[in-house]
């Protein structure tokens, strides 16, 4: 598979994109280790994320996820999900780049929105405006758009996303060979 070093499949993109869901079946399908950033989170802070948040408010949770990411350094040939405000600063999704594959589960925010309102508590999006989630949206499109592969969710569930990250890797890994010159075409 094509990417960095330790070649990880590392999962981007807004809150509701599917990329814990389509992680574990990624992993599944590759026969590889899950991992989830904010799992490594709450496992060392020993309370969920909604918890951290409240009580040490969003520069802690993010120097939390900065550790996350030096600890992300030892993990080879593993699906990796990330939060989605983790690839959201400058470098940083280069250097998830060196640890793999950095795939973007992109979608409609429209259709983001409704998945995050089913699946749990997003501190990040409680008490704001639609426009104030807009604006979040936009100021953190350019980081994932640096991804190098990218997959629209809207229209698709979590198996049919993992079938096209996996169509897509499969293709990086094997780039189409230059077709050798026709016959009739050598002098
Ligand atoms: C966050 C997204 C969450 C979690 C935290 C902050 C964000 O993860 O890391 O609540 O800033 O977008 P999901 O993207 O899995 O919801």
């Amino acid at each position: 598979m094509a990417g960095g070093m330790s070649d990880n499949v590392i999962l981007v993109g807004f809150m509701g994109a599917g990329k814990s869901s389509v992680g574990r079946l990624l992993a599944r399908r590759l026969g590889r280790c899950f991992v989830e950033t904010d799992d490594m989170i709450t496992a060392k802070e020993g309370r969920p994320i909604p918890e951290i948040f409240t009580a040490k408010g969003e520069p802690h949770f993010r120097a939390l996820e900065d550790e996350a990411v030096r600890l992300l350094a030892l993990k080879r040939g593993d699906v990796i999900a990330t939060g989605g405000g983790l690839p959201c600063q400058d470098g940083r999704v280069e250097a998830l780049q060196a640890l793999g594959t950095v795939v973007w589960l992109s979608g409609d925010l429209a259709a983001l929105l409704e998945r995050a309102r089913r699946t749990g508590d997003r501190p990040m999006l409680d008490g704001k405006t639609r426009e104030e989630i807009e604006a979040l949206y936009k100021s953190r499109e350019p980081y994932y758009a640096k991804a190098d592969l990218s997959v629209d969710t809207t229209r698709l569930n979590p198996d049919q996303v993992a079938a096209e990250v996996w169509k897509a890797l499969q293709a990086r890994a094997r780039p189409p060979q230059p077709r050798p010159p026709h016959p009739t075409a050598s002098r």
